[in-house]
């Protein structure tokens, strides 16, 4: 009687443990029936999860899908699986650990962000913004694509203080990165843009950066066969589908795809206890507990919203709505991915993590922290940063044209 409680109870917290959700979380926004099969024909095609895990080495093999997502307890959900005794051990583990009460002011990164419903994803479209995000040809000079300054082999930015555009122009402010951007609220620095599609428009056009205007960049895709045809199987049914709305409709829902759902901060919240370091379980505690969760909450760590800091001359939020109330007050930026994308702060002014959080600490909490403090929570900030999508990753064969 005793034993049969014991498996009872064994395997009900397997049940309920970490990987209850995890094919909600971690999956289902790509496995939607558009992107990628959805869980039903999944499950009709794989009979077993020896399959299904067959299935999906294959898919992250060729990059199709980030190759550290938690498929196993995926998998374990979707099939069952002798997941009970694996899982009860770092139940065991996690509930003792005096760490794990502070877990619930954090929230697991979803694979994807809101999809509009006026852009759905498709892979035609995403395979078109892939494209447009590394083709330098929408800039005026021919030189400048996204990529150039949102790097995504240098974790979405440029690493400068201050991008470069066109002509060796530069607008004074930092470049964020595009990794999760499809998280955040609004976007820029001062929150002038509210959704990706109308924050691509800006970059575009704007003469620090790629100097181009709606009909320079019309024209030069149309020019290219190739473009024309991969339009038309991204927007179906457009009489006319290459227009200025559709370029930036695709460059959006392709960065809706440049998501970080594997970091160690990520697999700690979805149960694995060995993901940080003591160290960096340290640094979260404080993070709570200074308060730094107040503005640096939610999936991204941004809660979204406008706060004061007073640093030099750009007045931020001011320049938008010219509210006397807005001077200086700056959007809350993400912190996924932070500790490989210095230099920091809207004016890329400070290079050292370390600096920027005992910067933070003062400025925003009124507290001054000892170094070791601020070590500690740069070790969990470094705990943050995930793995980029192969797919997204791997530069795109562009079409040529006939120079003009
Ligand atoms: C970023 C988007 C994305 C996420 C997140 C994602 N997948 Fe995928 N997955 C894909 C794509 C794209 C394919 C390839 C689909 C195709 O070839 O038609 C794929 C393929 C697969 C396949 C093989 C399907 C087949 O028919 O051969 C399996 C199994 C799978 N994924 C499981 C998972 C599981 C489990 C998770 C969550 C732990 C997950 N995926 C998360 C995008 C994603
Ligand atoms: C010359 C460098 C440069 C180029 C080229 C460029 N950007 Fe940016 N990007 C920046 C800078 C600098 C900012 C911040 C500006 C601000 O907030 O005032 C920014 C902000 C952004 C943001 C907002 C992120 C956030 O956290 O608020 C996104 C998204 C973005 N760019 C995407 C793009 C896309 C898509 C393209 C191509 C169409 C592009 N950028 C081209 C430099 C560049
Ligand atoms: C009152 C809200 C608020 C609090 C509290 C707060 N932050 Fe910030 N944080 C911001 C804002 C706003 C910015 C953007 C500042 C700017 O304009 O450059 C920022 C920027 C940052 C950056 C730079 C990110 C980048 O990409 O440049 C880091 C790192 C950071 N915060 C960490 C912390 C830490 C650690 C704490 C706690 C010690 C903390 N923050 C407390 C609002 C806050």
């Amino acid at each position: 009687m005793k034993k049969l409680l014991t498996v009872l109870t064994l395997t009900l917290t397997g049940v309920l443990s970490a990987n209850a959700g995890t094919w909600e979380l971690s999956c289902s926004g790509c496995h939607n029936g558009s992107l990628a099969p959805t869980k039903t024909t999944l499950l009709k095609k794989y009979h077993s999860k020896r399959e299904f895990l067959a299935a999906v080495r294959k898919a992250t093999e060729v990059g199709k899908m980030p190759s550290s997502l938690p498929f196993e307890s995926a998998a374990d959900e979707l099939y069952g699986g002798k997941t009970a005794e694996t899982n009860t051990t770092s139940k065991a583990t996690t509930s003792s650990d005096e760490y794990s009460k502070y877990k619930r002011f954090f929230k697991p990164l979803p694979a994807l962000p809101k999809i509009p419903a006026d852009n759905p994803l498709t892979p035609e479209k995403v395979k078109l913004g892939k494209m447009l995000y590394y083709d330098p040809r929408l800039s005026r000079s021919k030189l400048i694509s996204c990529n150039t300054c949102h790097n995504l082999s240098l974790g979405g930015d440029d690493n400068q203080k201050s991008s470069i555009g066109h002509r060796w122009r530069t607008g004074g402010r930092n470049a964020p990165t595009t990794l999760n951007s499809g998280f955040l609220r609004v976007q820029f620095w001062d929150g002038r843009a509210p959704t990706l599609e109308e924050q691509a428009k800006g970059p575009l056009q704007a003469h620090v950066e790629m100097n181009s205007t709606p009909k320079i960049v019309v024209r030069r895709l149309k020019e290219i066969p190739e473009y024309v045809e991969l339009f038309k199987k991204a927007f179906p049914g457009e009489k006319d589908p290459v227009t200025f709305e559709n370029v930036v409709k695709a460059i959006a829902a392709f960065e809706r795809t440049l998501n970080t759902p594997n970091s160690p901060f990520q697999r700690y919240l979805l149960g694995d206890d060995s993901a940080l370091t003591k160290e960096q379980k340290e640094g979260m505690k404080l993070f709570v507990k200074y308060g730094c969760i107040a503005c640096h909450n939610g999936p991204v760590l941004s809660d979204g919203q406008f706060h004061k800091f007073k640093w030099n001359k750009d007045l931020g939020r001011y320049r938008v709505t010219k509210n006397p109330k807005d001077k200086y007050m700056f959007r809350t930026p993400q912190l996924l991915n932070v500790a490989v994308t210095a230099p920091y702060f809207h004016d890329g002014s400070v290079n050292s993590l370390e600096e920027a959080v005992k910067i933070m600490a003062r400025k925003e909490l009124g507290k001054e922290i000892s170094n070791e403090d601020a070590k500690k929570i740069a070790d969990f900030l470094r705990s943050l940063t995930g793995e980029v999508p192969l797919e997204a990753r791997v530069l795109p064969q562009l079409p040529g044209n006939n120079p003009e």
